[in-house]
């Protein structure tokens, strides 16, 4: 398994874009393959992820040709797709098994996905219940709820389904297999999650009403291609925008960033904490804001973090825990259960992580207290398979006592292959 050292910095300095946006990236593929006509994306981000969501639909024979800076996806219409010849492997990605079972709902085919280690751990029950109600016949490990899932589609009915968790996966996969259920279908979350598939399926002609958290979505809409520009991941930028307020003397300027107000809760919190952030020329791109972010060091304050702000900035605690433990006094994280459920519990391992360098962690049920430190030790630690615990972790060494080691980072390639040789093309030690 591969491991990486990383030095403490003296500065982070330059201007820099990160790779495109992962959830949007997944989305674009997505509808492309069931438009018409050929849709482009320009800015794709080819992460494993999402190369699990562009191998799955070509597995369903949807042409997707990638001449290296564009994707053309031939789109098959509605109802084009061809049952896949073997299971779907999704990989790492919780975006694609459960959008994908949504989609799947809905084809008159049969169907299994499936994924590695820690997708076949993951919660599926979220998806398949509201989907069986829909109608459609899903079968999987443990009574149904976790992958492999087999999935026989058909005739779906559109329902009202109250989510009980805020969470743009569930919203999401109800949404696809709502294109193709008979009347509407309407899910609403206690409070916004990501709203890249309503600006997407805007985007691509569905017929799509939204408000008061909730989204209503028409079935039997035929979809039009479109070109599709995707910006920078903000959950990419997080750690470079941490590393740039918590290292001495740096400046960082972040270039092209999704700045959707569903997703910027990590710019609310390293604001209320005293970052030094500023957005430049706002503007927007294929339905999604973007901006350009100024990042310089900071003095940092803790903060209590709950509430609404929590589901805006759901990939983003790994990040803001650095930022926490490099803060003057305690930040306190509530209504964060939903991290003990991602790529692995997000809390654990990060309060394991944070305690083996030094820093007092307090676990809750649903977050946790993290006692910031001027001192932050050396030392190895265990990305858990994680690619946001691995990239979190490489960023505390920049300011750490002596070098960290991260154990286990080949999972950085999900979602952002070229992390460790940015970071050192801007940090001098
Ligand atoms: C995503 C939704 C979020 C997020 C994940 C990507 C998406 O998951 O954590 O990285 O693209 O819809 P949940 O829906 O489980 O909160």
């Amino acid at each position: 398994m591969d491991s990486i050292t990383i030095q403490p910095a003296t500065s982070l300095r330059g201007e820099i874009t990160v790779p495109g946006d992962k959830s949007i990236s997944h989305r674009s593929i997505m509808l492309g393959a069931i438009a018409n006509g050929v849709t482009t994306v320009r800015g794709f981000l080819r992460g494993e992820d999402n190369m699990s969501t562009m191998h799955a639909f070509r597995a369903m024979g949807v042409e997707i040709a990638d001449d290296g800076e564009m994707i053309q996806i031939t789109g098959r219409g509605l109802h084009g797709l061809n049952e896949p010849g073997d299971v779907l492997d999704c990989g790492n990605s919780g975006t694609t098994i459960r959008l994908i079972t949504g989609l799947l709902s809905g084809q008159s085919f049969f169907s299994v996905v499936t994924g590695d280690q820690y997708l076949r751990k993951r919660p599926m029950k979220r998806v398949v219940e509201p989907l069986s109600r829909m109608g459609a016949r899903i079968t999987g490990r443990n009574g149904g709820t976790l992958a492999p899932l087999a999935i026989n589609g058909g005739s779906l009915k559109g329902i009202v389904y109250q989510s009980p968790v805020s969470s743009a996966q569930i919203k999401s996969s109800l949404m696809l297999a709502g294109l193709y259920a008979d009347g509407e279908t309407r899910v609403t979350e206690p409070s916004l999650s990501r709203d890249h598939s309503e600006r997407m399926f805007r985007l691509f002609g569905a017929s799509i009403a939204t408000g008061e958290n909730g989204v209503t979505v028409s079935g039997g809409v035929e979809l039009t291609a479109q070109e599709v520009t995707v910006p920078g991941d903000i959950s990419s930028a997080a750690f470079f925008i941490v590393a740039a307020l918590i290292t001495p003397d740096s400046e960082l300027l972040i270039k092209n960033v999704g700045v959707n107000p569903s997703r910027t809760g990590v710019i609310d919190i390293l604001l209320a904490m005293g970052g030094d952030i500023q957005l430049m020329d706002q503007r927007e791109v294929s339905g999604e804001p973007v901006a350009d972010l100024l990042v310089r060091t900071s003095h940092l304050t803790g903060i209590a973090i709950s509430g609404s702000v929590v589901p805006r900035a759901i990939d983003e605690f790994p990040a803001i825990c650095i930022a926490a433990a490099r803060a003057e006094g305690t930040t306190t994280i509530r209504d964060a259960r939903e991290l003990r459920v991602k790529e692995t519990d997000r809390i654990t391992a990060m309060a394991n992580n944070l305690r083996k360098s030094g820093i007092s962690v307090t676990e809750t049920e649903d977050g946790m207290d993290i006692a910031g430190s001027e001192l932050l030790l050396g030392g190895t630690v265990d990305s858990c398979g994680d690619h946001r615990i691995a990239m979190s972790m490489s960023i505390a060494a920049l300011v750490a006592s002596s070098a960290i080691t991260i154990s286990d980072t080949a999972c950085v390639a999900t979602s952002f292959p070229t992390f460790f040789p940015l970071l050192e093309t801007v940090s001098s030690n």
